[in-house]
């Protein structure tokens, strides 16, 4: 197969802010505990209860943001019991997942984490049977530099300085019945959500805020119509649950494009309508596939190298949608629907959907560049849509110098010859990575970690067009230095 592709560095769609490659880690199953904690006391090497193997994975993909500690188990989360000494902290019931909650891992043991991997902590407090009154004094231990209560009792717990939480959420899918606390309806969750943003943004009026949406327009209306001069995101969730064939998983970031354009055309025909001068933009804060394996309590799967090609093409899209959807996270980062599997005895596996966050985080542009592609087609029988073999984006660095293009093959059988002309754009050198592995279905196991792996390759600049071949099912990055 043939494919012509345009990068053209002179068109800038957009900047592409650095929360768009989040992660999301939550109480359930082993993603924090034994996950990203073990405590001092563990066997597993660790880095003040950080368990080191994970610490170093998550290092690695450089992940710009953090979302926690829910998910579902935000709902009955009281973030009190998580702070202060350990060993007075209460053991409680979690209601989310029938869990036993030990309280070791808390807000200064989230915070601290964000430090050490280098990424931007977003909070979602508890609005399923919490209150205002408990989220804004969360706000206050986390961001007051005053002498009230509860920014004293953060320096009482060991942190002088405030740790300045700028992105909060406001629930977690309080549409759903199965959410502690649920709403009705939006109007319901847009009165709720007032309350609470008045009452963070009374201790710091400088953060942002998530409410939560759906996939259902009656609800988003509410919540845009009611409360939307007070929050910054909707929050839109996705899972593909459906073991789709392979050529119909890889499709499917094409029709999650399609949804948040929707939604987004429905959040600015509201704000256009009420008035609303606030700017709203979509935090897209869970998404991944879930297959019929992850089950409660641990929620554990295996994926595979159609899962990382789902997973590029997701990267793709969100490039694409730059200008409204700035934030996302993947669920879940260890253990749960996991990028990174890391054991009870002391082992850790990397999923080729890890490698692909790797190769995307390491390899990233600060503005979204126009890409024009020419490519075959499929037709998906789930939707009937055509699918493009070739999926095509590109960013480029805030000086200019590095021209990155990311090419998916979603082709199970063929490789593509892939031409690039490159627009305003002069390279001197150009490296090509990839994933591809042996066929759609490898994994990496703890029996064969390395099975899948971000290939490398150093490409020759012979002409102004420049050839490269991509391997059947591949994610590609052609990184262009000036
Ligand atoms: O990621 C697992 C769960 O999926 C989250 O807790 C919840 O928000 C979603 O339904």
């Amino acid at each position: 197969m043939k494919c012509r592709v345009l990068v053209d560095a002179t068109t800038h769609i957009g900047a592409l802010d650095r929360r768009c490659y989040g992660q999301f880690i939550e109480h359930l199953g082993e993603c924090i505990y034994g996950g990203i904690w073990v405590g001092k006391d563990s066997k597993i090497p660790n880095e003040k209860g950080f368990r080191l193997d994970v610490l170093q994975a998550v290092k690695e993909l450089k992940p710009p943001l953090v979302r926690w500690p829910g998910g579902n188990f935000a709902s009955g989360y009281h973030w009190r019991d998580g702070v202060g000494p350990v060993s007075q902290r209460p053991k409680r019931y979690d209601m989310a997942w029938g869990a036993e909650e030990p309280n070791h891992f808390g807000t200064g043991e989230f915070l601290e984490w964000c430090r050490l991997v280098g990424a931007e902590p977003f909070i979602v407090v508890n609005a399923g049977n919490g209150t205002p009154e408990e989220a804004a004094q969360w706000v206050e231990y986390c961001n007051s530099a005053g002498g009230t209560y509860y920014a004293s009792l953060r320096r009482e717990y060991g942190h002088d300085k405030p740790y300045g939480v700028k992105l909060w959420g406001i629930g977690n899918e309080l549409w759903g019945e199965w959410q502690i606390g649920f709403c009705k309806d939006g109007a319901e969750c847009a009165r709720r959500t007032v309350e609470f943003a008045n009452e963070m943004r009374k201790v710091d009026p400088s953060i942002e805020l998530v409410a939560v949406g759906c996939e259902d327009p009656e609800w988003n209306i509410e919540m845009v119509k009611g409360a939307g001069k007070y929050f910054d995101y909707l929050s839109i969730h996705f899972y593909d649950f459906n073991n789709k064939p392979y050529r119909e998983l890889v499709a499917v970031p094409l029709s999650v494009e399609q949804k948040l354009r929707d939604v987004n055309s429905l959040i600015q025909a509201i704000r256009r309508k009420y008035g609303i001068k606030r700017e709203i933009r979509i935090a897209f804060d869970e998404w991944n596939v879930w297959y019929p394996e992850a089950k409660e309590p641990l929620l554990t799967q295996v994926t595979s190298v159609k899962d990382a090609i789902f997973t590029a093409g997701m990267l793709n899209m969100l490039q694409r949608l730059c200008n409204i959807v700035p934030i996302s996270n993947f669920a879940q980062t260890v253990n749960v629907l996991p990028l990174i599997i890391a054991s009870s005895d002391g082992r850790m596996v990397l999923t080729p959907q890890y490698l692909v966050f790797k190769m995307y985080c390491n390899n990233r542009g600060s503005s979204v560049v126009r890409t024009l592609v020419d490519t075959d087609l499929y037709k998906s029988n789930e939707t009937g849509e055509y699918v493009p073999y070739v999926d095509v984006s590109s960013t480029i660095s805030e000086d200019d110098k590095v021209l990155y293009a990311y090419a998916l093959n979603r082709s199970e059988n063929d490789s593509v010859e892939l031409q690039v002309h490159l627009k305003g754009f002069q390279p001197k050198s150009c490296f090509h990575y990839f994933v591809s592995g042996g066929s759609v279905e490898d994994k990496n196991t703890f029996e064969n970690p390395n099975k899948v792996k971000i290939e490398e390759v150093k490409v020759k600049l012979t002409s102004d067009v420049i050839n490269i071949e991509l391997k059947p099912h591949s994610i590609n990055i052609l990184a262009f230095y000036d």
